[in-house]
């Protein structure tokens, strides 16, 4: 018995591959993330191709437990993997035939390393979308958990990183929820549709054997087979829709931490991160950095990366396979390990970082930020069309700063001065409690209705 790979495909060749051309073939040193996928298929094959008389199911038991003791050698780090035998498909069959002698051989019959590491990729690809669904309901979880705590915590919110007007920390936590709500939808859409097992369709037309897809295609959980044995061999929309998905949730992420990154800052003195999260400076003892929010920001980079370079790849390729969707690997591996530590990461600080609510109040009030809300009680209790409200307003604005003061600091009489009409009762709008209070209509910002969102959420996400 050779391992020679020669044995197994390399019949009409007379020489052995250059060294180059090997390294440029060989994708074991990272297809090898599929083996137990790979192994998986092979199980479901092998009894199919008992159960339909194809095999006899002597051979089919003497294949089953070869690949049993396989993946045990696996699991326990004991397989050597091979680099002139390519990839973990020729890896496995190899072992496979030293293992059990020549009935190995018959494990390929009716299938194509084509389906095969269709359905390998696939089913790895599956278990990806399983576990970053899981990872961003826990973060929805955490983050509801943060945006009740802190539903009444009064904070500013900006536009063009300006203070504009009064929201609260719970309000912008659950704009997050929103985000990672949808990238969730987005991904079990996505996995709804992936769902369909290419196995069977061989190299690339299907096959002239009595085979069973539905048989398969259930054994590895799929809901049923792929409907084009060509589509099957070269479809890789499962990967660019994750990593369609991937990148998005990379990008709110990075947008998030970006944030994070601002209020850690000793300008914005919003929140603490404790030392779990934080890193210290070589040489400056005073710093406490929120590198993990950075590194997110600086990995989403490379999941849109990874989206792009399979896109590129795929593009100007004809049916049905060629070897160039050997690509499609690497970077989806990267891009779900990125994703993974990414969610985890986020989650982790979110649990962790806690407000400082005097400093966000206090920023709160500064700039001006309430008033909106004395152009719209000029508007709603005096009757003033909202346009003439807002031109009042900026001349009440003038006098604040002239005044050196905050608005609802400006005296009655200064007021009256610019507007006969205002009354004491304007003050009532002036707080930033009072403002965000306000704030009642759906989607707003006050707390009321923060609590009533995270409770909705909760019973969507029970669904
Ligand atoms: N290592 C290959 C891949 O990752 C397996 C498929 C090979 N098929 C072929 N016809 N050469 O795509």
């Amino acid at each position: 018995m050779t391992t020679d790979k020669g044995m197994l495909i390399r019949g009409r060749f007379t020489t052995k591959l250059s060294n180059v051309m090997e390294a440029i073939n060989a994708s074991i040193d990272f297809d090898q993330k599929m083996a137990m996928q790979d192994i998986a298929g092979s199980i479901a094959h092998s009894e199919m191709l008992a159960k339909q008389g194809i095999i006899s199911s002597a051979d089919q038991s003497a294949i089953a437990q070869g690949l049993a003791a396989i993946r045990e050698e696996i699991q326990a780090g004991k397989f050597t993997f091979s680099r002139d035998l390519e990839d973990i498909h020729m890896n496995v069959e190899s072992r496979l035939h030293e293992l059990i002698g020549p009935t190995a051989g018959r494990l390929h019959t009716a299938r194509s390393r084509n389906d095969q590491v269709a359905t390998d990729f696939r089913l790895w690809v599956r278990d990806a979308h399983d576990r970053a669904a899981e990872l961003l309901e826990a973060l929805l979880h955490t983050l509801l958990e943060r945006a009740e705590e802190y539903s009444a915590t009064v904070m500013p919110g900006y536009t063009h990183l300006q203070s504009a007007q009064p929201t609260t920390f719970g309000h912008h936590l659950m704009a997050y929820v929103e985000m990672f709500g949808r990238d969730l939808s987005r991904v079990r859409d996505s996995r709804r549709r992936m769902n369909e097992s290419p196995l069977g369709a061989a190299a690339l037309a299907g096959t002239s054997f009595p085979i069973d897809r539905e048989y398969t295609a259930k054994a590895l959980h799929f809901d049923g087979p792929t409907r084009n044995s060509m589509d099957s061999v070269s479809d890789r929309d499962f990967a660019v829709e994750y990593l369609s998905f991937a990148s998005l949730c990379m990008v709110h992420l990075s947008r998030f931490s970006e944030e994070i990154v601002l209020w850690m800052s000793p300008q914005f003195g919003f929140i603490k991160l404790s030392d779990a999260w934080t890193t210290g400076s070589s040489i400056m003892p005073q710093k406490r950095n929120p590198d993990a929010a950075e590194l997110i920001r600086g990995k989403s980079g490379r999941v849109v990366g990874s989206l792009m370079s399979l896109l590129t790849m795929l593009k100007g390729l004809p049916l049905t396979f060629s070897k160039d969707m050997q690509e499609d690997k690497e970077q989806t591996f990267d891009a779900v390990e990125t994703l993974e530590i990414c969610l985890q990461a986020m989650l982790g600080m979110v649990g962790d970082m806690q407000a400082n609510a005097d400093r966000m109040k206090q920023a709160a009030g500064s700039g001006h930020a309430t008033a909106t809300d004395l152009a719209d009680w000029l508007t709603s209790k005096i009757g003033m069309p909202f346009r003439e409200a807002h031109h009042i307003t900026g001349r009440l604005v003038r006098e604040a700063d002239t005044l050196g003061v905050t608005l609802d600091q400006i005296p009655l009489a200064a007021m009256q001065a610019i507007d006969g009409r205002i009354t004491q009762e304007v003050y009532s709008v002036l707080g930033v409690d009072n403002s965000v209070n306000s704030r009642v209509s759906f989607g707003g910002t006050a707390p009321a209705n923060v609590r009533a969102a995270v409770a909705a959420w909760r019973v969507r996400l029970e669904n």
